[in-house]
Parts: C-alpha cells; structure tokens; sequence
C-alpha cells in the first residue's frame, strides 16, 4: 500500500486500513466486462506515475485523420480539495449550474432512449435506498458528482471548439481507453457529464483557454466494495436491437486459406 511520503507528486489522500483492491482485469475482454461506473471510492490515494502512464497510453486511441482531440486536465490533492470547496460555494449560489454549452441529452429524447436513462436513473437511487418522491435527497446526492464522488483523483475532458461530431466521437474513444487500463491497473472510474454544468467555473479553475470546450470528467480511484452504488446491475439492449450482420455466414466460410473470421 502506498503511504502519503511514497507517492510522487500530489496525488495524495489520507490512508485508511486495508481493504482489497478491485482484482485488476487480465484482458480487454476482462477489462470491458469489469468496468462499471463507481460513485463510491475508498480513502486512499493513487500512485501518481501510474496515472501518468494511463493519460499517456491511452493516446494511442484512433482519431480521424490522428487529429486527437482531447485535452486533459488531471486534479488531485490540495487542488482538488480547493475545487470541492468551490464547487460548494458554486453550488450553493447556482444550484442548477451555470448552462451546460452542449446538450447533454437531446432535449426530445425518446423511447427506448429515454427509458435507458429512467431505469438506470431508478437503479441507482434504488441501490441508495432514496425513493422517487425525496427529490431533495436525490439531488443532494446528484451533488456528489461535483465532489468526483470523494474519489482521489478527478481527470477533465476538453475538446477545441471548431470541432464537430466526429472529434467528438474520438474523446469516446480516447476516455473508454483511459477506463479500461484503469481496470487493467485494479482502478475505477465514473465519467462525468455533470460537470458540464458548470463549464465557466472550471474552465477558470483550471486556465483552460477559450478556445476549448469542456465535455466531462472522471471520477478516478478505488472503488469501494461495500458500496451499494457500486453493485447495481445496468442492462445492455439484446444483439438484434442494434446490431445488423449482413454476409457474415457467408464469410466464415469464404474465407482463404481456411482461416475463420
Ligand atoms: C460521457 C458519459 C457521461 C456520464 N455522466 C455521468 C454523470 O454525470 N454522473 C454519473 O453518475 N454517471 C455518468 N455516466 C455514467 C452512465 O450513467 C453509465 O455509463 C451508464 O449508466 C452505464 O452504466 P455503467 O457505466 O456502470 O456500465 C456517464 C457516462 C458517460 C459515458
């Protein structure tokens, strides 16, 4: 276990006793399937090279025409308790945030969109044990967003303005890289489009230029393994409902030298 005066840097938080890291994934397929969202992370801190590291690798992502387009901002430490002192402050004389400088869901979303977003909605507040009607409490815990939900370590995603859909698609991919060698390292994550709602305040924090647009963070750090929130199921939609396979019977056996798809 790393102890405050071994971690480089400032990625440090107070040590609490021992509890067993999440088991690191062995293989993208064990990494993808181990990646959740975490809303809950442990007290401890984050070696600080390792996230280096990640930020670093995961810029192997593709990009179209290898623009790569993601700027990131990495927050931990002193800094990061600054930013949830402010972000209460925020908070308290903008509840509801200051505008978020993109949609963060179409403003008609529809069925089966809209009701992915519901059940995952009721899952989770279901797994606090906060009911529909205590709205109060649903949005003092919505809040723990812009705390990164404790987790020691806060990463944010920019992108440059003059870029359109497909760069953005790119961030995807770049963020999802960052999530699974994070699981590969025994970390967790919860990316985080809460905080585009408060673009201006971190834009300031961080002195980010003008020119680039927040998209969200990530929350980063060990999960908590007694957490609830941790542990609720989310459902994937069936195969057949948003995967077509033309031609590919046909291929498997079409393919030379008897090699198979
Ligand atoms: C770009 C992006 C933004 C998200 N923003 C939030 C957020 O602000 N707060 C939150 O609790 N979860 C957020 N999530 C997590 C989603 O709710 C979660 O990925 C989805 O419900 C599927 O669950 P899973 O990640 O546990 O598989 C976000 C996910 C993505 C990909």
């Amino acid at each position: 276990m790393l102890l405050r005066a071994e971690v480089p840097g400032n990625l440090v938080r107070p040590t609490s006793p021992s509890t067993s890291r999440s088991r690191p994934a062995t293989s993208v397929s064990d990494a993808l399937a181990t990646r959740r969202s975490v809303r809950a992370f442990l007290d401890r801190p984050v070696d600080a090279k390792l996230i280096r590291d990640i930020v670093q690798k995961a810029a192997r992502a593709p990009s179209g025409g290898n623009l790569q387009p993601w700027r990131i901002w990495i927050v931990a430490g002193e800094p990061l308790e600054r930013l949830r002192r402010l972000m209460d402050e925020k908070l308290a004389s903008s509840p509801r945030g200051e505008g978020s400088e993109y949609h963060v869901y179409p403003p008609d979303l529809a069925s089966p969109y809209a009701d992915r977003r519901f059940a995952v909605g009721e899952a989770l507040y279901r797994s606090l044990g906060i009911p529909r009607e205590d709205r109060d409490a649903r949005r003092r815990w919505f809040a723990r967003n812009w705390r990164f939900f404790d987790a020691p370590v806060g990463l944010f995603c920019f992108v440059d303005r003059s870029m359109g859909p497909p760069q953005w698609a790119d961030l995807g991919m770049y963020l999802q890289s960052v999530m699974l060698l994070l699981r590969e390292a025994g970390l967790d994550s919860c990316p985080q489009e809460a905080w585009a709602l408060f673009p201006r305040t971190i834009a300031d924090f961080l002195s980010a230029p003008d020119g680039l647009m927040l998209f969200c963070g990530m929350a980063i750090g060990e999960a908590d393994p007694e957490a609830p929130v941790n542990s609720f199921p989310t459902a994937r939609a069936p195969l057949e409902e948003f995967a077509t396979f033309i031609g590919l019977e046909q291929a498997e056996t079409t393919i030379p030298f008897g090699g198979k798809l």
